[in-house]
């Protein structure tokens, strides 16, 4: 390990869950009364453009209702002076993170606050409302859709995440579930490339057990007492100027 332990964070939707946005298996394993596959593939975009689009616009909307908590301005902190490198990895599609002030992050998952075109591939930053045959500012088609990895898409920038989690000397998962790929293996390839690896979830997730360590509480008490002890160890290693 080097001076200064290079750390990668994954975070879910545990993390926002405080600052009043739905987990996506919370109860009865609705994600805002719609089954996940009802809104979140290819196939129900081709199926009901309309319902896609709208509830997208619902969450884009609901964004302005929220902000950051505790554990979001925690990580921005951490963010803003960590000495090492840090990488963290969001599959949340909210813009809390950066609200709260981090940088050194990447949306796994895509963002309510972007559009994409179907037929030509460029994201465009997006507010309000995005009709079903909106066209793209780019090549015209009428083909903008929610900036949103479907099931069955590939997540973004997978590549730069597999070479921080190679890199990586600790592994942090925050308020994710661990039941869906392939952000859920990512702590077996830290593992593999030997990093330390900590969970922190409000209840054991599908994955704890390949964790070296686990706390379990809220994201908001128990992310800012990890990020502080994190900087004071820093602290204490470092040689004085
Ligand atoms: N603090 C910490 N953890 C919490 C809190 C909290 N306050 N509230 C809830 N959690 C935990 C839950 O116990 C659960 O294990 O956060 C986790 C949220 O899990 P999911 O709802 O499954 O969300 P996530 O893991 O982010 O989902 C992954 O699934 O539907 C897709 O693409 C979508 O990015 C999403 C992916």
């Amino acid at each position: 390990m080097t001076d200064h332990p290079n750390i990668v964070v994954l975070t879910g939707a545990g993390i926002s869950a405080e600052s009043g946005i739905a987990t996506f298996r919370g109860p009865g394993g609705l994600w805002e009364g719609h089954r996940v596959e009802d809104v979140c593939t290819p196939e129900a975009l081709a199926r009901d453009p309309g319902l896609v689009h709208r509830f997208y616009d619902l969450r884009r909307a609901a964004l302005a209702a929220v902000e950051p908590n505790p554990a979001h301005c925690a990580l921005a902190r951490l963010d803003a002076e960590w000495p090492g490198e840090l990488l963290i990895v969001t599959q949340n599609v909210d813009d809390l993170h950066e609200r709260a002030g981090a940088t050194r992050m990447l949306h796994m998952h895509g963002e309510l606050q972007s559009a994409l075109c179907a037929a030509c591939g460029a994201a465009r930053p997006w507010a309000g409302e995005l009709p079903p045959g909106t066209r793209c500012p780019d090549c015209g088609a009428p083909a903008m859709r929610p900036d949103i990895v479907f099931f069955g898409e590939m997540p973004y920038q997978m590549e730069r995440i597999e070479r921080a989690l190679a890199m990586c000397d600790l592994f942090v998962s925050i308020g994710t579930s661990g039941a869906v790929y392939p952000a859920a293996g990512f702590v077996q390839t830290a593992r593999h490339w030997g990093a330390a690896t900590l969970e922190i979830n409000l209840e054991p997730s599908q994955g704890s057990f390949l964790f070296e360590e686990s706390r379990m509480g809220r994201a908001s008490e128990l992310v800012p007492v990890w990020v502080e002890a994190v900087l004071a160890s820093q602290r204490r290693t470092s040689p004085r100027t």
